[in-house]
């Protein structure tokens, strides 16, 4: 193993600047050279990298998003765009590819590693946390504390207005950030995907609420559950609430990394570059039970992460 690429790809998260910091230094420590590619899978097809070295990561730990850039690049799942990224690898003497990034990144990395014979590590980057093989992703605390900091703020004015707050967080199409943010803030109701969630309940919980002498409430809804307007009209047609929406956003994608986010970030990087150097395959790594694993590249992009519904049984008691 003698030079390293390494890239950013897919939705940013805080914490990306971090792991290409260690990734870079900890390489480095090993005597690899490591190439940056810029804007995701898109830097391999237009071959536009940059030399990465330990100063000149230098004064990145602290901040969001990704020196690197990211997008998303349609052109890299067609087969001549597979080919042109293993030709570029080749072209450099790549001998190992980190991946920073999430579910989607993976999939394509797990079918780049058909083409090329660079080892490919994935560390996982999002704040959606639904890589399998890694119980927490880089990025994932730190978006929910950004999330939880609105929405104590919003709780301020639902108390004030005695109203009902929709409140919707990003996830893609999985509820792991919605149910861990929704525990965080108290949530009446977590409305997730993965859990089906009627209107009559909702409406229940909501009249119930009114019973118990609750007079504003804040529910949080994963963006996979569908048209959180349509809910909150339907809310406001049926009981005497008044209901207002409220969608977070991109804000959950953006910010300094907490320093959970950051230590995640270190510790995946030092275990990609042992798994790289100790050729030991494809691999995504991760956190399991606390510790630091390396999961099956392909096992890892075609398995859904399961989602532990016990929380919401444990959302609800504290909702209370
Ligand atoms: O995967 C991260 C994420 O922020 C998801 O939570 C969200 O659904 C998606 O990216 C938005 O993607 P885009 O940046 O392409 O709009």
């Amino acid at each position: 193993m003698k030079t390293v690429g390494v890239l950013t790809t897919g939705g940013d998260a805080p914490g990306m600047n971090a792991t290409i910091r260690a990734v870079t230094r900890i390489a480095h420590s090993r005597n690899l050279q490591v190439l940056g590619f810029e804007r995701g899978w898109e830097g391999l097809l237009t071959n536009t990298f940059r030399q990465l070295t330990p100063r000149s990561v230098g004064g990145i730990v602290q901040l969001g998003g990704t020196m690197l850039h990211t997008s998303r690049c349609p052109e890299f799942k067609t087969e001549e765009g597979l080919e042109k990224a293993a030709e570029t690898l080749a072209l450099h003497k790549v001998d190992g590819l980190v991946v920073i990034g999430g579910n989607g990144s993976f999939k394509g990395a797990s079918e780049l590693s058909k083409r090329t014979s660079a080892l490919i590590v994935g560390i996982p980057a999002t704040i959606d946390n639904d890589v399998f093989g890694s119980d927490e992703t880089v990025g994932f605390d730190t978006a929910i504390n950004t999330a939880v900091t609105a929405i104590d703020k919003i709780r301020d004015t639902a108390i004030s207005h005695e109203r009902i707050f929709i409140v919707e967080v990003m996830g893609r199409e999985r509820g792991f950030l919605a149910v861990n943010v929704g525990i965080s803030v108290g949530a009446e109701i977590i409305l997730i995907p993965e859990q089906e969630c009627k209107l009559e309940t909702i409406l229940e919980v909501i009249r119930e609420n009114t019973r118990k002498g609750k007079k504003a409430g804040i529910i949080v809804a994963a963006e996979g559950v569908g048209n959180t307007g349509t809910i909150a009209k339907e809310i406001e047609k049926h009981t005497s609430a008044e209901v207002r929406l409220s969608i977070l956003g991109y804000a959950q994608r953006g910010g300094s990394p907490t320093a959970r986010s950051r230590l995640l970030a270190g510790l995946f990087a030092e275990k990609a570059v042992d798994v790289l150097c100790g050729e030991e395959g494809n691999c995504v790594v991760g956190l399991q039970g606390g510790r630091v694993t390396g999961t099956n590249l392909k096992k890892s992009s075609e398995t859904q992460k399961p989602l532990d519904l016990s929380l919401m049984k444990l959302a609800e008691m504290l909702a209370t």
